[in-house]
């Protein structure tokens, strides 16, 4: 069982550590990361995740989600901080935070690690910048029960509080792949099933489709879409059809929709 500490000032080197990492540069230094929330800490302690340190507020420690998140962190060894309301305020930067945060070691890995026959479908995100979008593709990723995301080029920072809300606890448990453009082109030349490229100049109409597992579904970057070199290199384009004035959905509901055709050819059943 871990000890409790308990400090009350704001001014604590612990607690400005912990604050300090709703910064990228410190996040890149120390390798760690925020996530919020006694349902999302619980979902990465199922999953196998323990954060290394977790705070909540002392007046409500013996609340029933903050009991059972408390209990199951120091069974797994994490250290536990209890502060006061302002305090965890001051770390959650919301004016209404979540009743525990948690601190947690980043975890990307290489395409190296990555299997594509482990899984019947994946997704590949080139250049995202927008947190909330890539945060809601991990979670229709997790959902689809894809293998991973891998991020392409020069990204949004995964791991930022905002992506991480928008994950919704899925970033515990849908693996993240980061890789250069060279390195996903070259991923896509070996790939052993269907490559899928969605864009607006797509030859196929997505409801054409064929896909044969495992699939992969690369997406653009919010403003210019995929670049040539993706789309090149890519087995086939997809577009989704666009009736209306709008001339582009956003990213993320670009990629739930292609997830979600694949998922129902790929896995009729499922
Ligand atoms: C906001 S869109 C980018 C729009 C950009 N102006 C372009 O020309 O591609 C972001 C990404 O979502 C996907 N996307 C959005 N609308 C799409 C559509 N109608 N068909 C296929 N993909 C789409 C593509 O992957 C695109 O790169």
């Amino acid at each position: 069982m871990s000890d409790v500490r308990e400090i009350s000032s704001p001014t604590n080197p612990l607690i400005k550590e912990i604050r300090a990492l709703h910064m990228r540069k410190s996040r890149i230094e120390t390798g760690r990361f925020l996530a919020e929330g006694a349902r999302t800490i619980r979902e990465a302690l199922d999953n196998g995740t323990v954060p290394e340190l977790i705070v909540y507020r002392a007046d409500q420690r013996d609340e029933p989600a903050v009991t059972v998140v408390r209990k199951a962190a120091a069974a797994a060894g994490t250290a536990l901080v209890e502060v006061n309301a302002a305090i965890l305020e001051k770390i959650s930067n919301r004016d209404n935070p979540q009743s525990v945060i948690g601190v947690f070691r980043q975890k990307i890995r290489s395409l190296s690690e990555l299997d594509p026959l482990r899984a019947p479908l994946w997704l590949a995100l080139e250049g995202v910048r927008d947190p909330g979008n890539f945060g809601t593709c991990v979670r229709t990723a997790d959902a689809v029960g894809a293998g991973g995301v891998i991020l392409i080029g020069t990204t949004c920072d995964p791991f930022s509080p905002e992506a991480v809300r928008a994950t919704m606890g899925s970033i515990f448990a849908v693996p993240v792949f980061a890789a250069s453009t060279q390195e996903a082109v070259d991923l896509l030349a070996r790939w052993p099933g269907t490559s899928v490229g969605t864009a607006l100049q797509g030859a196929e109409d997505y409801r054409q489709v064929k896909f044969r597992a495992p699939t992969i579904i690369v997406n653009g970057t919010e403003q210019s879409g995929l670049t040539q070199e993706m789309r090149d290199a890519c087995g086939k384009l997809a577009k989704l059809p666009m009736r209306g004035r709008a001339d582009s959905l956003n990213l993320s509901v670009a990629a739930s929709v292609m997830l979600y055709a694949a998922l129902d050819r790929l896995l009729p059943d499922g």
